[in-house]
């Protein structure tokens, strides 16, 4: 938990006064500069630059570093990437919301017998804090009806993992009248693991060689245990940066990708890659016509689920959302020997075109999955495309950096979004 807190010590750090005018919605408009004479101005050509976007993955992940959603790097970073899309003549708007986000202190589960140690360990994340006493009781798997009400009244719940989601687990043995829940690994070693929202219960999470060894303990005689979880939740801001050009036609098409990393590692092709594609084509499309609403959207806080996007289209005029012809997301676009392709059914066809005319092999599927900022969109019936390129050995690690992100294939990402950008440009289709 050490670099959430780090983090925190920093968030009104190196960036202060950029994330505070960023804070206050800052609205950027260069209207007096015509796109396209922006666009020649702020690269010199209007065709997409490889070497350009490889740019933009540096600043964000070596000059800026790790974004974690709710830190001063996640707006230094918008702020950054507001400013390359104004350069270029946009009106871009910068859309803060307010996230979440569980600081872990630490967690420790103590046997209250004389001769076995405290056992240091981590919550699972959301967990409820606090410290609560009571006799150990073996629950199993934690699944639903395993014990009617009252049944595990005032215990601390040892659950296996596996079969149940963590939040079912703790919720099933919470209704039971459990007071904590020690879930153990079903598999050798330790894990971390979410409850996805806030648990009535401490739950922790243990490796299986403590867990099997408590479960032998208890199998000799009754162990009561302490558990402490020491968190809280806080609020902070992240943000979305959006840069925005007036169609003539009354049909709008999103092009994004998310800008924050996880803390784990500075997020060079996750997803500095998908963002600095987002802002390279931006570019080139000031250059060019269009008779849709187009914009180019980098989402925050991403990675602690998707609230940038779910934000953006929240805040959607119902009318405007009714107008998008389509959303498409890069998602890790700069990493890999193999491009996925996934969404709806007509945006596939139109980009399996677009592929076979570049000479690109790609994998088509119609699933593209809950697993990054389409989803948002496809939430509420806006026809997606989901852009990815596979594998990433150093997904989420600190190992994603700059040097792994080929400009090339962030190229033939660009290549690949302007050419279904041109094939939406034809009316009804
Ligand atoms: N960039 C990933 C999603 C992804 C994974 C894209 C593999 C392409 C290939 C994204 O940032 C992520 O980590 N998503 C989470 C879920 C999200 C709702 C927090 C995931 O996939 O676990
Ligand atoms: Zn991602």
């Amino acid at each position: 938990m050490n670099a959430w807190r780090f983090l925190f010590r920093n968030d009104r750090g190196p960036v202060g006064a950029g994330a505070r005018l960023l804070a206050l919605g800052l609205v950027l408009v260069l209207a007096s500069r015509a796109p396209a004479a922006a666009a020649e101005r702020a690269g010199g050509t209007t065709a997409f630059s490889a070497e350009a976007a490889y740019q933009h993955v540096v600043q964000l992940a070596a000059a800026i570093g790790s974004r974690p959603a709710g830190s001063a790097a996640e707006a230094a970073a918008a702020e950054y990437l507001a400013s390359q899309l104004a350069s270029y003549g946009y009106r871009v708007e910068v859309q803060p919301f307010t996230i979440q986000l569980y600081e872990e202190r630490g967690a420790r589960i103590t046997p209250l017998a004389a001769d076995l140690p405290p056992i240091e360990t981590a919550a699972l994340l959301y967990s409820a804090d606090g410290t609560v006493r009571g006799e150990l009781a073996d629950a199993g798997r934690g699944r639903a009806g395993d014990w009617p009400p009252g049944a595990l009244a005032g215990r601390v719940a040892l659950v296996e993992r596996g079969e149940v989601s963590f939040a079912d687990k703790v919720a099933n043995v919470a209704a039971a009248g459990a007071v904590a829940a020690i879930v153990y690994n079903h598999e050798p070693g330790g894990f971390s693991g979410s409850l996805q929202r806030r648990s009535a219960i401490p739950a922790v999470a243990l490796d299986r060689e403590q867990g099997l060894a408590l479960r032998t303990r208890l199998a000799e005689g009754p162990l009561a245990v302490e558990v402490t979880v020491d968190a809280s939740v806080l609020q902070r801001e992240s943000r979305n940066v959006v840069a925005t050009r007036a169609g003539t036609q009354s049909c709008a098409i999103v092009v994004g990708g998310h800008y924050d990393s996880v803390p784990t590692g500075p997020g060079a092709n996750d997803n500095a890659s998908g963002a600095a594609t987002v802002v390279e084509v931006a570019r080139v499309m000031a250059a060019r016509p269009h008779p849709c609403t187009l914009y180019f959207v980098t989402f925050g806080a991403e990675e602690i689920g998707l609230r940038g996007s779910q934000h953006f289209v929240q805040a959607l005029p119902e009318t405007t959302r009714q107008t998008v012809r389509a959303m498409l997301n890069l998602d890790m676009v700069g990493v890999g020997s193999e491009w996925r392709i996934a969404g709806d059914e007509a945006l596939v066809a139109q980009a399996r075109a677009v592929a076979a005319a570049l000479g690109v092999e790609a994998r088509f599927a119609q699933a593209a999955g809950a697993s990054s900022d389409h989803e948002s969109f496809a939430r509420v019936d806006i026809p997606v495309l989901f852009l990815h390129r596979t594998p990433d050995p150093n997904y989420h690690s600190p190992r994603d950096l700059p040097e792994y992100v080929e400009p090339d294939a962030l190229a033939v990402a660009g290549q690949l979004t302007l050419g279904v950008l041109e094939r939406l440009a034809a009316p009804d289709e």
